[in-house]
C-alpha cells in the first residue's frame, strides 16, 4: 500500500469508531432513561413482592435502599424483617441496580416521595390517587398493568376509572 492510501484507511477506521461510540453512547442514555426494569434477583422477588409489587431497584437512590434495608422491622407500619443473609443479598441487590441520574437523587424512602416521580405523576388528578380501585400510590399496578414485571411504559398506563 502507499502512503496515501494507507491514511486514508486510518481515517475511515477512526471515523468508524468514533461513529460505533457515538451510537454506544445514545444506547445507553436511552436505556438509563428506559421505564422497563428486567434486574432480578430471587430472593428479592420472593421477599419484597410479597406485600406489594418487588418495586425495581432503578426507582430508589443506594442511599434509599440502605435506609429500608436498615428499618425492615418497622416498615411502612409493618413488620418486614428478614434474616442476615436474605436481608444481606437483597441490600446488595437493590444497591448494585439502585437508580442513577434524576432517580439518584436524596434519599426518600418512598418512590412516591422522590422527585422524578412527583413530576412524571404531576398530570395524574387528586382524585385518582384515592379512587378505592388505586388506594395507595404505592399500588402502581392499579394504573400501570405491567408493573409486576418492572414494565412502566407510558404507553400502557390507564387510570381506573
Ligand atoms: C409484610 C409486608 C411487607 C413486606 C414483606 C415488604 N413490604 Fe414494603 N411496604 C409494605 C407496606 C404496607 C408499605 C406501604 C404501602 C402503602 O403506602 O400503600 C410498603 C412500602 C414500601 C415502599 C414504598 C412504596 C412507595 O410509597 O413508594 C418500598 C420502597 C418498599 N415497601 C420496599 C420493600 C422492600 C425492598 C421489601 C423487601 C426487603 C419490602 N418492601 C417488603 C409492606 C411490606
Ligand atoms: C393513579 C394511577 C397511577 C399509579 C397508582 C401509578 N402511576 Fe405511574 N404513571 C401514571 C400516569 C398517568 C403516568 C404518565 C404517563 C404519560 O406520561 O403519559 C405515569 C408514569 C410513570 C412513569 C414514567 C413512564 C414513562 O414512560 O415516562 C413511571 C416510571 C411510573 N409511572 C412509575 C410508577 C410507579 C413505580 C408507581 C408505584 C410506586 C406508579 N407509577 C403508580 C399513573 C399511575
Amino acid at each position: 500500500m502507499n502512503k496515501v492510501i494507507q491514511l486514508k484507511v486510518v481515517d475511515v477506521v477512526v471515523w468508524a469508531v468514533s461513529l460505533l461510540f457515538a451510537f454506544g453512547l445514545l444506547i445507553g442514555e436511552a436505556m438509563a432513561d428506559s421505564d422497563s426494569f428486567t434486574a432480578t434477583n430471587k430472593k428479592w422477588a420472593a421477599e419484597c413482592g410479597s406485600c406489594h409489587i418487588a418495586y425495581p431497584p432503578q426507582l430508589l437512590p443506594a442511599a434509599s435502599w440502605r435506609r429500608i434495608m436498615a428499618g425492615l422491622d418497622r416498615h411502612f407500619g409493618s413488620d418486614a424483617s428478614l434474616d442476615a443473609a436474605s436481608a444481606a443479598e437483597i441490600g446488595a441487590f437493590l444497591e448494585r441496580n439502585a437508580g442513577h441520574g434524576k432517580r439518584g437523587r436524596g434519599e426518600p424512602l418512598r418512590i412516591t416521595e422522590s422527585r422524578w416521580f412527583l413530576h412524571k405523576h404531576d398530570e395524574v388528578r387528586a382524585s385518582a390517587w384515592k379512587n378505592p380501585q388505586v388506594k395507595s400510590a404505592a399500588n402502581c399496578g392499579a394504573c400501570h398493568a405491567g408493573a409486576a414485571r418492572g414494565d412502566f411504559d407510558d404507553d400502557a398506563v390507564r387510570i381506573p376509572r
